[in-house]
């Protein structure tokens, strides 16, 4: 099944919203196949935000990222990658959708909370970046077909 990389950043860290966050995964059904505290270094956001090198934003967003420590996750399910990010919100929380993460807990760009991969081939990327294989757990979690299933 597809998954996701989601990263609570380190203003969602300190304001105590890992469990809010965990909470509306699963609470969507999603499984939970990795996760870990852990300070990013230079190196790790460097590399996860390439493609912005350049960017006016950028330095701000490796100081940002590697400002405290974060919980890096994945998160499995059909469609995850677009359901993630659609409770995850928009980019600028001033226009993510009422009852989002980033609408509800956030209030600009440059304390947005949360990572989420935009794409299967970024959340691929990702995942390995952040994660070695055997951080990956596989496992049958009961219920996933009340939530996944297809009707035939
Ligand atoms: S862009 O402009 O499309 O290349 O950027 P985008 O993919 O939307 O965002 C990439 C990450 O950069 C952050 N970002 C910003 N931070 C501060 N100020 C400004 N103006 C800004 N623009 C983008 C944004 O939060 C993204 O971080 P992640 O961790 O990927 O959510």
């Amino acid at each position: 099944m597809e998954k996701t990389f989601v990263c609570v950043k380190p203003d969602g860290v300190q304001r105590g919203l890992i469990g809010e966050v965990v909470k509306r995964f699963e609470n969507r059904g999603f499984q939970l196949c990795a996760a870990k505290f852990m300070q990013v270094s230079d190196e790790l956001a460097a590399k996860h935000y390439a493609e912005h090198e350049g960017k006016p934003f950028y330095n701000g967003l490796i100081s940002y990222i590697t400002s405290g420590p974060v919980f890096a996750m994945v998160w499995e399910g059909d469609n995850v990658v677009k359901a993630v990010r659609q409770t995850v919100g928009s980019t600028n929380p001033t226009e993510a959708a009422p009852g989002t993460i980033r609408h509800d807990f956030a209030a600009k760009m440059d304390r947005n909370l949360i990572h989420a991969s935009d794409a299967v081939s970024t959340a691929e990327r990702e995942i390995a970046l952040w994660f070695k294989t055997e951080e990956i757990v596989d496992y049958e979690k009961s219920g996933t077909n009340w939530v996944f299933g297809k009707n035939s």
